[in-house]
Formats: structure tokens, C-alpha cells, sequence
């Protein structure tokens, strides 16, 4: 026998015994699986079907990655749909995002916005870019603000350092304001010189004493950078009301920790309201009492829930005078996005914007408020349509976070609340960082921002008024259950001011 054809008779020995080996480890495997599974008493799919149940988890954890690719159709999935997530993808790429063939949205069910076209609609040149609108008239520093469209808030700590850094930079290309979020404010949120909303949490993370009360002094400094130019104080947001924040210890890195003031590696849990803050008095005080140190425009967030809270807020301001009224009110959807939250809260509490907004909007007119008190809303509002939608209700200006997420290449793998973001959005795992690239995402938040601006032009146009800001309520149509539409201003008509404060 020649030496290749014993080496190959050797082989292919090995090759066997290795094979045998391999099928006995797997039935070993199978058998050790098996009776480990019949003596469990914690799980009955395992315990009735020994092995193969197991196979129901891994389908199921699958699932959750494959159904976006292959199974879910384009108008089906939540919080977003493909179609949503697509528009956002393709318009901060800036690749072409016009239809063929028609539209594939389905435009029977309930509260679907239709806006109505005008016979002549605005010519190109007639078109004008919304005006700016002036918050805080009565502040040391009003803020004039142009975009439409803004970053709502996001912590550094739920967003990794890169996404801040590249939302930071795309704001400034964009010309909106980003906001802080909770966690504070960090020198990469003023890397890319946008200008900042600074938000105050309940646990005042940035601008807190050692016992979590508000600091002044640092408050004072924050208020020095011009960059800063209004401050947010966050009373609730729409996916935790009666929550406070959530930062798993996981992404508490040393930074991150000396940023908000508190201790590395443990969850970051903010008290479920301001301490100082348990009635409407004390709101306006607080209110009062940052505008005053800060010299710059200052509102609160929240989502609602009763209304009656806030006809009470308005009749003290008609007390105080209209100077002691918050700068500006940010109203957030109960389906808005977090980084965590609890179940019950995120689907079950709160209302979604499509009824709070006309609701607040109408309670500030009555009372004669609404050009005092500028009124910011979010909440699934991502795609021009939503925008038009918000603004023909009364909103002055939009912001979103996941809109924005999207357009830094998130893919709802809904990972947030742990660290293992795929595309290294909100993970602080380097390794998982890697894939973000701040410059090119930065153009692409600008590229987002753009298009909702261009689409809610079109809308505008469309409907025959020269920019975003001149649509009102007769202008969208919303559908009822029997299939017809009504318009919004039937809907919610315009209330008259109360008599006493005209
Ligand atoms: C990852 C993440 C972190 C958030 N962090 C905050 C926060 O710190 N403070 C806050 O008021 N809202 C926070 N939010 C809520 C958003 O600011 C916003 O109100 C909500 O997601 C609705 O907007 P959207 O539908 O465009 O996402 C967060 C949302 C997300 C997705």
C-alpha cells in the first residue's frame, strides 16, 4: 500500500471514531437534557415536553429578530411600522423616498388624519419657511427658536456617548435645539454647538446637592453657557408617568456617574416626582425660581392625564400675572419611548397625544394663554404627516426622540434597557460603538430633520397656506369609526376666552 492511500485509510478512521464520538456526546447531551427537563418542577412545557419544548423558547427569542424580515407586513408592527421606520431611514439618507403605484396605507381605521386640499394650492413661489416663534417674552434671555422640529430628551447614560455626540453635531446642522434629557449635561452635548435645552429630572442629576435637592450655584453655571437656552423641568413623560427615571447599573460608567453626581456601576433611580414640587403653587413657584436664576425661558414636561389640574394652574397664573406662567408646556404622548419602563405604566397610563393636545391647546385659550405659554409636542411624531397633524392641533413646535433614533440607524430592536444595542445607540459597550459613525449619522440627523421640514411644506402647500405654522384645524379631517371623516375644528372647536380674563 503506497503512503497517500494509508494516510487517507487513516483519515478517514478518524474521520469515523470522531463522527461516532460526536453522535454519542449528542444523544449523551440529549439524554442529560431530557432528564433534567421530566424533574424540573418550574416549567410544565418542558416537563410534559421533554427536549423539544425548549425548542418553543428559541423560536420565540428568534422570532423577535426574524418577524420584522420576513413575516410582518409593512403597516403591522409597533411602536413603529416598516413603512415609518423606512420613510425615517430613507429620508436622513437621503435616497429617494417617493412611492410607486399608490399608497399602501390603510385609511379606514379611526383617527386617521386626512388634510384637506385646497383646489389652489400655494404656488412653489408663494411658499415661505415657518417663521421663528419667541419663547419666554418676559425672561432676561427670550429663545427664538426656528425649527419646527427638535431632539427631544434623551439622557447621556440611556444614549451612549457617539449617539449624543452625533445628535449633537447633526442639531447644529439641522438648526434645532437638542434636549438633555434627565441625566444631565455633558460636554458632548455641546460638542457640536447646537443649542440645548436643558432638562431637570426629579432627581436634579447635573444640578443637585449631595441630598439631591437643586443646587443654584450650579444651576447659575449650566445658565452661563449660551448654548443652554431654555430649562425643561420634567414633572412626567409619557411611557413612566408617576415614574421616575431608570438607568440600570450596567450603564452607570465612572462618567456618566460623575455627570449626574451619583455612584458608578449601581441603577440610577429618580424619585417618582419632585420632592419639592406636590401642588400647582409650588410648580409656579419652582418654575419662578429657575426662570429667576437662570435668566432663559423655563417650562415643564408632562403627560396628561385629568385636565382639571391644569384650568386650576391657569386660574393662578391670571392671579400671579401672566409673567409667573411657564414658558412653555412639553405634552407627551402615554406612548412615548423610554430607555425603561415598567409594563403597566408604558401601554396603560397617561393619554396619547391625539387627545391631549387639542385638550390643552383649548384649556390655555379659554384662559387666554395660549400665546404665553408655547406649547411643545411628542409623541410618535416621526414622519411629516404626524408633524402637520400636531401643528393644525395647536402645537408650536415638535420633538421627538425615537424619529431622531431611527435616523441615527436604530432598528427597534427594542434592546434599550439592557446594553446591548446593535447598532451602539444606547449601549455603552465599545465594542457595539463601533458600528456609529459620529460625522456621517450627523448628517443624517440634519438630512431627517430636512425632510420633515420639506414634507410638512408639502402638506402646507397642498392645503393652499404659505408655511407650516399658518395650518389649522380646518385643515385636517380626522376619521370616525363609521368611515367618514369630520374635520378637527368640528372635533375640538375653538373655544371662546372666559369672560373675566379677555
Ligand atoms: C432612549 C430614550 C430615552 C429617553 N429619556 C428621556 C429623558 O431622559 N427624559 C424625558 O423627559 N424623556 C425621555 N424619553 C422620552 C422622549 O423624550 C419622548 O418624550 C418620547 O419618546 C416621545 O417621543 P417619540 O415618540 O418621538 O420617541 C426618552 C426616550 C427614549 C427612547
Amino acid at each position: 500500500m503506497s503512503l497517500l492511500t494509508e494516510l487517507t485509510a487513516q483519515g478517514l478512521d478518524f474521520l469515523s471514531s470522531l463522527f461516532i464520538f460526536m453522535v454519542g456526546f449528542i444523544i449523551f447531551i440529549i439524554v442529560l437534557i431530557f432528564i433534567s427537563d421530566i424533574s424540573q418542577t418550574k416549567d410544565a412545557i418542558r416537563r410534559n415536553y421533554p427536549v423539544i419544548g425548549r425548542f418553543r423558547y428559541l423560536f420565540s427569542t428568534l422570532g423577535e429578530f426574524f418577524r420584522q424580515y420576513f413575516f410582518a407586513m409593512d403597516r403591522e408592527e409597533m411602536p413603529f411600522n416598516r413603512a415609518e421606520r423606512e420613510w425615517v431611514n430613507k429620508s436622513s439618507r437621503n435616497i429617494d423616498n417617493t412611492m410607486a403605484f399608490g399608497s399602501t396605507k390603510n385609511l379606514s381605521p379611526a383617527g386617521t388624519p386626512l388634510f384637506i386640499n385646497c383646489p389652489f394650492p400655494t404656488l412653489d413661489e408663494h411658499a415661505t419657511s415657518a417663521p421663528t416663534v419667541l419663547i419666554g417674552p418676559y425672561c432676561h434671555e427670550p429663545y427664538e427658536a426656528a425649527s419646527v422640529i427638535n431632539i427631544s430628551g434623551m439622557s447621556y447614560g440611556a444614549l451612549s456617548k457617539p449617539a449624543v455626540r452625533a445628535l449633537s453635531k447633526g442639531a447644529k446642522l439641522a438648526g434645532c435645539w437638542m434636549n438633555t434629557g434627565e441625566g444631565g449635561l455633558s460636554e458632548h452635548h455641546l460638542e457640536g454647538g447646537c443649542d440645548i435645552v436643558m432638562q431637570i429630572g426629579t432627581a436634579k442629576y447635573g444640578v443637585r446637592t449631595d441630598d439631591g435637592k437643586l443646587d443654584d450655584d450650579k444651576l447659575r453655571e449650566i445658565a452661563k453657557l449660551p448654548q443652554v437656552k431654555m430649562f425643561e423641568i420634567k414633572m412626567s413623560q409619557g411611557a413612566k408617568p408617576g415614574k421616575g427615571g431608570i438607568l440600570p447599573g450596567a450603564k452607570v460608567t465612572p462618567e456618566i456617574a460623575k455627570i449626574r453626581g451619583i455612584e458608578a456601576g449601581k441603577d440610577s433611580i429618580s424619585p417618582n416626582r419632585h420632592p419639592e414640587i406636590s401642588n400647582i403653587s409650588e410648580l409656579l413657584d419652582f418654575i419662578k425660581h429657575v426662570r429667576e436664576v437662570t435668566g432663559k425661558p423655563t417650562g415643564f414636561k408632562a403627560v396628561m392625564g385629568s385636565d382639571g389640574w391644569l384650568k386650576k394652574m391657569c386660574e393662578e397664573i391670571q392671579k400671579c400675572g401672566t409673567e409667573c406662567a411657564p414658558d412653555f408646556i412639553t405634552i407627551d404622548s402615554c406612548d412615548g419611548g423610554t430607555g425603561a419602563a415598567p409594563m403597566p405604566l408604558m401601554d396603560d397610563v397617561g393619554l396619547p397625544i391625539k387627545e391631549s393636545l387639542p385638550m390643552v391647546v383649548d384649556i390655555l385659550s379659554q384662559y387666554g394663554l395660549r400665546k404665553r405659554i408655547r406649547i411643545i409636542a411628542s409623541g410618535k411624531l416621526i414622519t411629516p404627516s404626524g408633524v402637520a397633524w400636531a401643528l393644525c392641533s395647536g402645537a408650536d413646535f415638535i420633538t421627538s426622540a425615537r424619529g431622531f433614533m431611527f435616523s441615527l440607524g436604530c432598528i427597534q430592536a427594542l434592546k434599550c434597557n439592557k446594553n446591548t444595542c446593535p447598532t451602539g445607540i444606547t449601549t455603552h459597550d465599545k465594542g457595539l460603538q463601533k458600528g456609529l459613525n459620529i460625522e456621517e449619522k450627523a448628517v443624517r440627523v440634519k438630512n431627517f430633520a430636512e425632510k420633515i421640514h420639506y414634507g410638512i411644506g408639502l402638506i402646507s402647500h397642498s392645503c393652499g397656506v404659505k408655511h407650516p405654522r399658518e395650518l389649522s384645524r380646518h385643515h385636517c379631517r380626522i376619521v370616525q369609526s363609521d368611515g367618514k371623516s369630520k374635520s378637527l375644528d368640528v372635533l375640538y372647536p375653538q373655544p371662546e376666552v372666559l369672560e373675566k380674563y379677555k
